[in-house]
């Protein structure tokens, strides 16, 4: 091969197995590329199976082939959901491990133009299989790490916000994909903020106040990548203003605050309690809903209440 191809690295989980490949793969070996499977021929889960075992993460790609792969990961992730042959924990397995490719490529780059097409279609995805059942919202929070990571974090407020908005009756579709996005991206302004700034233990005035300016850098990511969707805009920078005007960056107190606020405000609240952090052990569920219901004061009441009796179908 020459040396002047470009690779891209991929989630082996990704891949479909069983099917033939439209793309070779590579394995990576130091900064040269060996070719793994060419063209046309089956990769099997076995196989990935033996990669993984063998310490291979990924696989790799020809930059130029990103397209193909994408659209066979777009194109089968769709007949997931329908699937008769898929139990519910199958599907939310292969559901999470695409929506994680995509919101990686996004959450770590900031670049969120390039990958619209695959975003829009894993969170439509996770819309639609949330709505299978009342029971398919916890095998996909099953499936999550909770230690501290902005993908994950990320993935599990769009979760949340997604069915907080189902449970508070929002029966359009494109409501439902508007918050889960807003959901995904709200933290996506900490991109600016150096890591460490972000993981240090205790901060002094100018960086707390560098913190406390996420929301309104996740605002500016989004319209550089031309997000004109006012709703989801305001969703992502008031998901840490508190109904008591406590929050931040403007105090805004609840009837300034609209309703793609008020979810991602308990989503991201939630998730956040019951995640590692640098400086603080995760709560358990119980724990995190009870400190919520105390200081309920920071949160929409309604909201809050509809979203305790969510949880209250969640193992602890
Ligand atoms: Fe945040």
């Amino acid at each position: 091969m020459s040396g002047k191809e470009s690779y891209v690295p991929i989630v082996i989980e990704s891949l479909i197995f069983g099917k033939n490949s439209d793309y070779p793969l590579y394995i990576g070996s130091g900064s040269s590329y060996i070719l793994y499977r060419s063209k046309a021929l089956i990769f099997s889960q076995n196989e990935a199976l033996r990669l993984k075992n063998n310490g291979v993460k990924h696989l790799y790609i020809l930059e130029n082939d990103k397209e193909k792969y994408e659209n066979d990961i777009a194109e089968h992730i769709e007949n997931i959901v329908d699937s008769k042959n898929l139990s519910l924990e199958e599907k939310a397995v292969k559901i999470y491990i695409y929506s994680k490719v995509y919101a990686e490529c996004v959450l770590t780059t900031g670049n969120l133009k390039d990958n619209k097409k695959n975003m829009k279609k894993t969170i439509e995805i996770t819309v639609d299989y949330l709505l299978i059942s009342e029971f398919a919202f916890t095998k996909l929070l099953n499936l999550s790490d909770y230690d501290y990571n902005e993908v994950g974090h990320g993935m599990n407020v769009s979760i949340y916000a997604i069915s907080l908005a189902t449970r508070l009756g929002f029966a359009n579709k494109l409501s439902l994909y508007e918050i889960g996005l807003a959901g995904l991206l709200h933290d996506i302004g900490k991109l600016k903020i150096p890591k460490t700034i972000m993981l240090k233990n205790k901060l002094n005035d100018a960086e707390l106040s560098q913190i406390k300016a996420h929301p309104v850098y996740s605002r500016e990511i989004l319209i550089q990548n031309n997000m004109d969707n006012d709703d989801i805009i305001n969703g992502v920078i008031e998901h840490h203003e508190a109904s008591d005007g406590s929050g931040y960056p403007f105090g805004k107190t609840e009837e300034h605050i609209s309703t793609y606020g008020k979810i991602l405000i308990i989503a991201n609240k939630f998730d956040s309690l019951t995640r590692n952090r640098p400086y603080r052990i995760k709560l358990n569920k119980y724990d995190a809903l009870n400190q919520m219901v105390v200081n309920s004061a920071l949160y929409n009441n309604a909201f809050l209440k509809e979203f305790t009796l969510l949880m209250s179908k969640q193992p602890v």
